[in-house]
């Protein structure tokens, strides 16, 4: 019989829809690439505690999540900066302006999605859906997420983080 799933890291959203896929595909080890796929979606990279948690809710060892998620290239494990900032690009933040406050971080910090600034403060990635779409557009610093932001609102917290 398979074991009680485990409990999600924290209140965020975001694992109600990873839990809801692994749901869908039957909490089977043979999810795995696709629900890494759901998590790094959802979180913009995977980190260990994600890996951790995928991992036990499939039934499938450590080693492996850790050793499918460093295989293939598509997988972004913890970015290098010592600050994330993951910009939503699911529809409603795209219709409410993410591709704004991409342009402007890019143009700002020099750094497109998936890089880091040269100095290694912030890493840039994008995100399918936060599970926070009436807030869209939606950032979320490090794991603080915020909502409803100008370009300008995202540079003034990226220079306090
Ligand atoms: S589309 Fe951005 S939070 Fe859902």
């Amino acid at each position: 019989m398979r074991q009680a799933s485990p409990k999600a890291p924290s209140d965020d959203k975001r694992w109600r829809m990873i839990d809801a896929r692994i749901r869908r595909l039957g909490s089977s080890p043979d999810a795995l690439i696709e629900v890494l796929h759901t998590a790094q979606e959802a979180f913009g990279y995977l980190d260990p505690e994600t890996l951790a948690y995928v991992g036990a809710a499939l039934g499938v060892p450590p080693s492996r999540t850790y050793g499918v998620a460093t295989f293939y290239s598509h997988f972004t494990l913890k970015p290098q900066g010592k600050h994330t900032c993951v910009v939503c690009t699911g529809t409603a933040c795209y219709i409410g302006g993410a591709r704004g406050i991409i342009k402007r971080i890019s143009q700002d910090l020099n750094i497109g999605p998936g890089e880091t600034t040269e100095d290694k403060r912030i890493s840039l990635l994008t995100a399918r859906c936060i599970g926070a779409c009436s807030l869209a557009p939606a950032v979320v610093f490090d794991d603080d997420v915020q909502g409803k932001l100008s370009p300008d609102d995202v540079m003034t917290h990226l220079e306090q983080l």
